[in-house]
């Protein structure tokens, strides 16, 4: 990792994520896990999170763009990288380079793909009823498959879909569980890997489906069950920072742009060198933030770089403050934002280096 000046930094818990891993594993028995990196690991850092889950024996990974999967390759030469997203036929030639998979999400890209004279790794994917990527029709999926049989250089490895309501409507997923089946049963054979859950749908419905091989894991990785039945997943995330410098206030002193906080009595503010420059959005404005195990409000509004604590007067420069992670968890503040611990992740820039700690 480059030098680092401010006391501004991202832990990374991988032995966390490791036990999350072994719990998702015990969960499905005998069922391959596929950790989701996209998105740098859901910000956690997808070359590391990768490189460590590798070290542990996983040799399978899904990315959503070519990009991140040419990143792991760059780095790994010995795993099978997963591409979910979209990717174009002036893609091919670099993707059967090196040696990624791709998915078929639509009819154009299944022409494409037997058209293509080299060989290519291929999983095509069903649209059950998300609307967003993939084949919907199963005759369309089935003529595919049929082409498919006289391309010797076309593998055709694995088939999936994604779920819409794996945290919600039981009915919905059950009706793309449905087509999807039927999808299977019509084909004219069936490929290697063939995966459907998401974590949500891993915990609370992967044991009932029999025709599964695999399933595709981001968010549980990464310490959390979107349906929150899992209570015993590890926090892998932990955004830190230290009071850089402290403020004795008078009752009636204002604080920060637009001096939104006045104090009520005589208080102390820590200056925490954090901003939404980093990820910490002007909306966590009146969020808590942890320091020695106690929880202090951030008051004033939230700079580029700096955000403000209402502290005790015992707490004293330089203490580590913890803004995510702890007791303020990465699910308390997507609720506190009406949002998502997905969307918290991925909010955290690339401003903050990432330090990994291992746990020993
Ligand atoms: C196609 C696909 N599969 C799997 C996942 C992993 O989902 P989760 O992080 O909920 O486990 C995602 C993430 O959005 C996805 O888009």
């Amino acid at each position: 990792m480059s030098t680092r000046y401010r006391p501004t930094w991202l832990e990374i818990r991988l032995d966390h994520i490791h036990d999350n891993f072994e719990r998702i594993q015990a969960h499905i028995g005998k069922k391959t896990v596929i950790p989701v990196v996209k998105a740098n690991a859901y910000g956690h850092g997808a070359v590391e999170v990768t490189g460590s889950l590798r070290e542990k024996g996983v040799r399978f990974f899904a990315v959503s763009l070519l990009e991140e999967a040419l990143e792991l390759r760059r780095a790994y030469d010995d795993i099978d990288i997963l591409i979910l997203g979209v990717v174009r036929p002036f893609d091919f030639e670099v993707i059967q380079r090196n040696d990624l998979i791709m998915t078929v999400n639509d009819m154009d890209v299944a022409k494409d793909v037997l058209a293509f004279e080299k060989g290519l790794r291929c999983h095509v994917k069903v649209d059950t009823g998300m609307n967003r990527l993939g084949i919907k029709d199963a005759e369309d999926i089935v003529a595919f498959f049929e082409e498919a049989k006289s391309r010797k250089r076309l593998s055709l490895e694995g088939i999936y879909t994604h779920f819409a309501t794996a945290d919600g409507d039981e009915t919905f997923l059950r009706g793309q569980l449905a087509h999807f089946r039927k999808v299977l049963s019509a084909l004219p054979y069936k490929p290697d890997v063939v995966h459907v859950s998401n974590s949500a749908a891993t915990w609370k419905y992967e044991r009932d489906i029999m025709e599964t091989d695999a399933v595709r894991v981001g968010v549980s990785l990464y310490g959390f069950d979107p349906n929150r039945l899992v209570k015993a997943l590890k926090p892998t995330f932990f955004l830190k920072t230290s009071i850089v410098q402290r403020k004795a206030l008078k009752k009636g002193e204002k604080v920060g742009y637009g001096i939104t906080y006045e104090a009520k009595s005589d208080e102390t503010i820590g200056i925490i060198p954090i901003g939404y420059a980093d990820g910490l959005i002007r909306k966590n404005q009146d969020g808590l933030v942890e320091i020695n195990g106690r929880t202090y409000p951030l008051v004033g509004r939230v700079c580029m770089d700096y955000a403000f604590v209402r502290i005790d007067d015992d707490v004293a420069k330089n203490a580590i403050v913890t803004v995510l992670g702890g007791a303020v968890s990465v699910d308390d503040v997507a609720q506190r934002l009406e949002t998502i611990p997905y969307e918290v992740f991925c909010t955290i820039t690339s401003r903050v280096p990432r330090v990994y700690e291992s746990g020993e």
